[in-house]
């Protein structure tokens, strides 16, 4: 099928933090089968991921999640044109397994491999469903470890023009949610309940990073949240949880919304994309989707299930690498900390 189709089918896999997932991706934005096996559970006893545990999780579930997508996709690897794998950011561990994975099978087969950045995946999610959206545009990422505001100039072509100094948007979340006593993850827990309380009710600070515009700050949020909930101990007062998730959510989205929104306009892009595990949270898109109305931007954003970590948007990535005839050695590492824009 690959030397006689100009049709171009890739296998990725993406193991970075603690979802194991694979996908077959063909021709960049039509996804064949997109399979998830989410460590979620195993993880909540401890109230984060544990590292050592999701290695081990990885390695038992990571062959079986190659064959479904395979299966699903009703392909086998004779029909792939490529392998693509996450190999940055992420925990090391974690990371390792996708990459030893990945270079196995090319070694198998001679199928050549493509390293994919982790963060180019999210923003690239947005091209799944999106077939008319093309660069350039801005993106807004935000999850569990990152929060960046982008210029996406071209296909895999990235300018950062913001970031967080500190805690990432989906960390604060995560923080405020066990400071609640709801768990882990946190981010869609106080999604949930923040629809029940009034986002009015207590002031939360909205940082602001001098001579920065662009960059974010969350952890005076964060401690500004805990000083709130010491307080009311003290005091002997209830704390009306659906109040403080509200809150603190809006707290975050108006400064999110803000910085997004002044960047697309200063750059003079009307298309404006958001990526990442916190992109699906209801009140951030709500509150993107209106201010974007008012000013003439087109919003993007991918399914709730393309927000999380998945392997269908590493696959959309890999595609634009492929075209580019870029191709990543046997020799390929896993880099916890890859920045954007860095290639091994
Ligand atoms: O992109 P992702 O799956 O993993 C990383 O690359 O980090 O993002 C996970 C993060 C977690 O912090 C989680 O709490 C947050 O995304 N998250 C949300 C929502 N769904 C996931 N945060 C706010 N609202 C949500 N609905
Ligand atoms: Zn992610």
């Amino acid at each position: 099928m690959n030397t006689t189709s100009k049709d171009i089918y890739i296998l990725a896999i993406e193991s970075s933090c603690d979802e194991t997932a694979a996908a077959v991706v063909k021709n960049g934005r039509e996804v064949l089968s997109n399979i998830i096996f989410s460590q979620i559970e195993l993880h909540k006893l401890y109230g984060g991921v544990v590292p050592e545990i999701a290695s081990r999780k990885h390695i038992e579930k990571i062959n079986q999640v190659i064959e479904e997508a395979l299966a699903k996709a009703q392909m086998s690897l004779r029909d792939m044109d490529a392998v693509a794998v996450t190999y940055g950011p992420g925990l090391v561990g974690p990371l390792l397994v996708g990459v030893s994975a990945a270079k196995a099978i090319c070694f198998a087969t001679g199928l050549p491999l493509i390293g994919v950045h982790h963060i180019e995946g999210h923003i690239n999610a947005n091209y799944i469903e999106n077939r008319e959206l093309e660069p350039p545009f801005i993106a807004l990422v935000v999850s569990g470890g990152h929060t960046h505001l982008l210029v996406v100039k071209d296909y895999g072509e990235y300018e950062v023009i913001g970031r967080t100094r500190d805690d990432a948007a989906g960390e604060a979340f995560d923080k405020v949610a066990r400071a609640i006593g709801l768990g882990y993850p946190g981010g869609p827990k106080i999604d949930r309940l923040a629809k029940e309380g009034n986002p009015d009710a207590i002031h939360f600070p909205r940082a602001k990073v001098e001579e920065a515009v662009y960059d974010f700050s969350f952890s005076g949020l964060k401690s500004s949240v805990l000083n709130y909930l010491n307080g009311c101990e003290m005091k002997g007062e209830a704390v009306n949880r659906a109040d403080v998730a509200a809150s603190f959510q809006k707290a975050v989205v108006d400064v999110l919304v803000e910085h997004a929104l002044e960047a697309v306009e200063d750059f003079g892009f009307n298309r404006f994309a958001i990526a990442g595990g916190v992109a699906s949270n209801s009140s951030l898109r709500d509150a993107l989707k209106e201010a974007c109305e008012q000013r003439n931007i087109v919003f993007y954003y991918p399914s709730p299930i393309y927000c999380t970590d998945n392997a269908a948007m590493i696959g959309t990535a890999a595609y634009y690498e492929y075209k580019k005839g870029k191709r990543s050695g046997l020799d390929l590492n896993a880099v916890p900390g890859l920045k954007l824009g860095e290639r091994l």
